[in-house]
């Protein structure tokens, strides 16, 4: 029998945990989070600073909502979405297809700890609620720093827990247990369990951000969203 500690691919977060709610991923994603994610992605979007016909590395990528974002606000830009899940991918490029954008945005399988891409080859790179995922995270931001030009900006968006404040409980009382039950009610009850596991497992801010250093990036802006709820984080190559 295959388990999780006999095969890696298997394990919480991977792609092939991803392969299993891609049909569903996209709905619960905005009930779950209110909708407010569409508001993040669009933050992220303007961190990227992009200028016509830049060429972005959007990681992690899933079904392709920030991919898709940055191309409709830039409409001369080109992407790249690296993602491990097949399945997230498929339903991805269904919406590129319906868009009209697959002449723009390419996909591809693709882990962000080994990018098949050469030294600094893009303007931009984005990632959104994927760092989490990455098992090894100093490496999966080296190869950001990497691939990424001189003076081209690196916005990465992941879930956190919410801090104190008048609103922090409320907050708290979403991410732990809202979003477990209205996941495993559309979807499964493991993965969202994870969900929330993992969010709590993240570093700090603080601690985060010194592992981009320890990668090579100079940290641009580390901002709090909503409560604490999610964090985003921009980053340049040290040159
Ligand atoms: C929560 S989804 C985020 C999808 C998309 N970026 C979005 O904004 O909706 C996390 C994604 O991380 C991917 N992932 C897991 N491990 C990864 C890795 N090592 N490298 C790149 N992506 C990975 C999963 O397959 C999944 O599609």
């Amino acid at each position: 029998m295959t388990t999780p500690d006999t095969n890696p691919s298997l394990r919480e977060g991977s792609g092939a945990m991803f392969d299993g709610i891609a049909h569903r991923y996209d709905l619960v994603n905005r009930v779950i989070s209110l909708g407010i994610d569409q508001s993040w992605r669009k933050k992220t979007v303007r961190a990227l600073e992009l200028k016509p016909g830049a060429r972005v590395l959007d990681l992690a990528t899933g079904t392709a909502d920030l991919a898709i974002m940055i191309a409709r606000q830039h409409p001369h830009v080109s992407l790249v979405g690296v993602d491990p899940s097949a399945k997230m991918l498929e339903v991805g490029q269904k919406k590129l297809d319906a868009e009209q954008l697959a002449e723009r945005i390419e996909l591809h399988v693709g882990d962000a700890q080994r990018l098949d891409f050469p030294d600094r080859s893009f303007d931009g790179v984005s990632i959104a609620f994927g760092i989490r995922n990455v098992p090894d995270r100093l490496q999966g931001l080296r190869e950001m720093a990497r691939v990424t030009k001189a003076g081209g900006r690196i916005a990465i968006l992941e879930l956190s827990e919410p801090r104190g404040g008048l609103l922090g409980p409320l907050a708290r009382f979403h991410v732990h247990s809202v979003v477990p039950a209205v996941g495993a009610l559309l979807s499964g009850a493991k993965e969202y369990h994870y969900l929330q596991k993992s969010i709590a497992a993240f570093p700090s801010a603080r601690r985060f951000e010194s592992l981009m250093r320890e990668a090579g990036l100079h940290v641009v802006a580390s901002t709090a969203l909503t409560f604490g709820v999610c964090h985003l984080y921009v980053g340049e190559p040290i040159v």
